[in-house]
């Protein structure tokens, strides 16, 4: 891999892949955290007289040319945050596309629409993937692969294209793996996790990985009934995976044998239904009530997460405690991010989901040590798998 820094664009035209999955509701950017993540890659860029040719995806949409998961309120954002134009071109690839990136003047952007309107980008066949990949190709002399939030994907623009061209990793990429490295390498102890969100079999391969580095894992959000079921409680109407309660007996068991201080909650704030105005009431862990659903982690819960967090050097956090949305269910959240705030080491907040929680809730980036833009890549990396994306930039 050459680095950014030495890499030849002068005047050349580059191929930059960046993560531009940004929430959006009714066309409107709900957190632009990602679009200026991947601001200094393309000023630099700029900076060295390079035409820019940028490819993001939006959303999933299956090979379908989705207009709400158009990437055409990025390039607007993009260009207001540039202060310069940003040329947008309605298709992925095409003579259209080709003309127009063949016009690019140096210091000109182009942004393709949602690279994932093609369905070779996504493709399980690596000869469909291949055939978008050298038609992007055509389009550029080298790859800059700055999309962090997606180098877990084996997709067209990840990692087929940077194969095809000169390539290099953007200045975000490699901040974001220097981060990582310092997580995984040689962790400055304690060594902290707080993990959430609503699923345990999302994050099963992280948290058995884990199990292995941390010295304390909290776990909160959704998937904390899965474990409370596992310890045999009553857990009410709350969201469970059944098939994996018997796995998670396991994780129980192996923090037990490898000395890991796994942090559960011990009260929990319920209600009756899913909604934002749904009554909460606070109950202890062991007396959810049969009809009700847990929506966040309790304060007695919270103040225990936090004191864990803020004794240990080195904290990641993935995932939210509670329904955030929910502004009755934003407490231990907030109490959480609060602490990660707090950590006198290193503090990460993973993914692009638990940076635009944070954000929504009020906090500044940088009140954070890290926040990184790839929540599935972060945890992916912890995991110890080798990443597509980075491997193609060899990384
Ligand atoms: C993300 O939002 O985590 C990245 O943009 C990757 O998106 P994906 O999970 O749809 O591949």
């Amino acid at each position: 891999m050459s680095d950014l820094v030495d890499l030849d664009v002068v005047g050349k035209r580059v191929f930059l892949r960046c993560d531009l999955n940004v929430p959006l509701k009714d066309g409107v950017i709900k957190d632009d955290g990602r679009i200026k993540a991947s601001l200094p890659t393309i000023q630099l860029l700029l900076a060295k007289g390079a035409r820019i040719v940028i490819a993001a995806h939006l959303g999933r949409p299956k090979g379908e040319a989705k207009p709400e998961l158009s990437l055409a309120p990025v390039a607007q954002r993009l260009s207001e945050l540039l202060g310069q134009p940003v040329q947008f071109n309605a298709h992925v690839v095409g003579d259209v596309v080709s003309d127009a990136a063949a016009s690019l003047l140096p210091g000109e952007i182009l942004l393709l629409e949602n690279i994932r309107f093609s369905a070779a980008e996504t493709s399980k066949d690596e000869a469909e993937r291949q055939v978008l990949a050298k038609e992007l190709a055509a389009l550029a002399d080298v790859y800059v692969g700055d999309g962090f939030g997606a180098v877990h994907r084996k997709h067209a623009s990840v990692y087929d294209l940077p194969k095809l061209l000169p390539h290099a990793a953007g200045l975000l990429v490699s901040a974001e793996v220097e981060v990582l490295k310092k997580l995984t390498l040689n962790p400055t102890r304690p060594y902290g996790v707080v993990l959430g969100g609503a699923k345990v079999s999302d994050k099963l391969g992280v948290i058995e990985n884990l199990l292995n580095k941390v010295d304390v894992l909290a776990i909160g959000g959704g998937m904390v009934f899965t474990f409370l079921a596992a310890q045999g409680k009553e857990i009410g109407t709350s969201l469970v995976e059944a098939q994996m309660i018997d796995v998670v007996k396991e994780i129980i068991a192996s923090a037990q044998s490898k000395g890991v201080t796994l942090v559960l909650p011990s009260d929990i704030m319920v209600a009756p239904a899913f909604a934002a105005e749904s009554a909460p009431t606070l109950v202890d862990v062991d007396a959810i009530p049969a009809d009700q659903m847990g929506l966040d982690i309790g304060p007695v819960s919270a103040a225990a997460f936090a004191h864990e967090i803020e004794k240990c050097a080195t904290v990641f956090w993935n995932g939210p405690m509670g329904v955030f949305e929910f502004a009755n269910f934003a407490a231990g959240t907030k109490t959480v991010a609060t602490a990660l705030t707090k950590v006198s080491g290193i503090s990460v907040v993973g993914g692009g989901d638990s940076a635009a929680a944070v954000r929504a809730l009020g906090f500044a980036d940088s009140d954070f040590g890290y926040i990184s833009t790839g929540g599935g890549a972060s945890l992916e990396y912890l995991e110890g798998k080798e990443l597509p994306g980075l491997q193609a930039l060899g990384i």
